[in-house]
């Protein structure tokens, strides 16, 4: 096929891919407990969806501004004071297709050919593609889970290089749910800018965090933060709403109308229905947090607990998001039909074909030693699947 150079460099979403094989045996009448999922299994509250069909009713199904809604932006402004201390102004916000498509903007714009930008692994899939989609070089800064998959500012300060253009902070994080301090964020955030390197600090699972850890902005640890951070978020994990496609970018004025710039030639407006919703979820008291938040925290604590009782499986209590991300190393050593399993890739497989449980290998990320396991699914399939795991796990020697 006579497609184009960059399409060779860039990989399909793994986790897209296990999720899609997981959902196709199910269909075909296979009985899958899936551990695969990246959203929320709750259902979007009803304010939302009212204000979405009092959308569709009050006729606003028209184009919009390309960057979005006046309405959206100023919603996202008083979000951003009331909940991270952060000033912007309307001209410093666009409004994107998901937090993805925030991503993809940033590096679009951001990257000149060749550009770097430090990665820390284990990251989430779609970070390297998109820079390389964009032309750039990802630039992997590996972590370990003895540091709970943190960089340093000091391993930071050794990695940048007369190339380095940007860094991606991704607190709380997916894969690992790893959640930086307000303190190790601001000593990042004074290399970054004494070096004059931006920063994508992507805040998607920001509401859900667990022990007391909180979230904070990296654009609001330092005053000269700001200038040097592209803040992305939006509604998908918080308020369930993954399929209504709407993300937001909070930066510079001049890098947020060239964002702006982009869109009004590529997707034009986010869907305008799904803004009235994004701006019920962004004003309304009402909230579906607590009791994700509740409902998360009891499975995360489940999860762990019997990984870790798992032979071969070393599992550290994520801080935020909702997954963990196992260290199968002692697994992988195994073998399976006389040889030694090796990758997670392989692990993955053997437990879908045997147990019948999707989980996602964490070579898309960056770290083959580990499995991703999403417990954004009900207690009773959590407790099903990972018994079948522990029995599939039993079996290997
Ligand atoms: C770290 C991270 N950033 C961004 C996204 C994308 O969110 P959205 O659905 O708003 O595009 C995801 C979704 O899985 C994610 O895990």
């Amino acid at each position: 096929m006579q497609t184009a150079r960059r399409m060779k460099r860039i990989a399909p979403s793994p986790t897209l891919a296990i999720d899609a094989k997981a959902k196709q045996l199910k269909a075909g009448g296979v009985d899958i407990i899936n551990f695969g999922a990246g959203e929320p299994d709750f259902d979007t509250p009803d304010y939302i969806k009212n204000a979405a069909m009092e959308a569709i009713r009050a006729g606003y199904t028209k184009y919009t501004p390309a960057s979005g809604s006046q309405e959206l932006k100023e919603a996202v402004c008083d979000k951003l004071k009331r909940e991270n201390g952060l000033d912007y102004s309307m001209k410093q916000i666009v409004i994107n297709c998901g937090a993805k498509h925030s991503i993809y903007n940033i590096f679009q714009v951001m990257l000149n050919p060749g550009d770097e930008v430090i990665i820390p692994a284990p990251y989430w899939v779609t970070y390297p593609e998109a820079v390389k989609l964009a032309g750039g070089r990802p630039v992997v800064m590996k972590t370990t889970d003895k540091n709970e998959f943190k960089i340093t500012a000091a391993n930071l300060r050794r990695r940048i290089k007369p190339k380095t253009k940007m860094l991606i902070i991704n607190s709380p994080g997916n894969p690992t749910g790893t959640v930086y301090s307000e303190t190790e964020l601001r000593d990042i955030m004074k290399v970054a800018v004494a070096k004059k390197i931006f920063v994508l600090s992507d805040e998607i699972y920001e509401h859900l965090t667990y022990d007391g850890m909180r979230h904070v902005s990296a654009a609001a640890v330092l005053p000269e933060a700001k200038d040097w951070t592209l803040v992305v978020n939006g509604v998908s994990k918080s308020f369930s709403m993954t399929g209504w496609r709407i993300g937001y970018t909070a930066g510079p004025e001049d890098i947020i109308a060239d964002i702006g710039t982009l869109q009004s030639h590529s997707t034009s407006n986010p869907a305008s229905i799904s803004m009235k919703a994004a701006v019920a979820a962004l004003t309304q008291p009402a909230s579906v947090l607590p009791e994700m938040q509740r409902a998360f925290n009891e499975r995360r604590e489940y999860v762990v607990g019997r990984l870790n009782a798992m032979p071969g499986v070393v599992c550290q209590k994520p801080r935020g998001a909702f997954y963990v991300f196992p260290n199968v190393s002692g697994v992988l050593a195994k073998s399976l039909d006389g040889k030694v399993i090796g990758t997670s890739m392989r692990l993955a497989e053997y437990l879908l074909d045997t147990a019948r449980v999707a989980v996602v290998p964490g070579d898309g990320f960056g770290a083959d030693d580990y499995l991703r396991i999403s417990y954004a699914t009900s207690m009773a399939n959590l407790q099903k699947g990972l018994e079948r795991m522990e029995q599939a796990l039993q079996a290997v020697n």
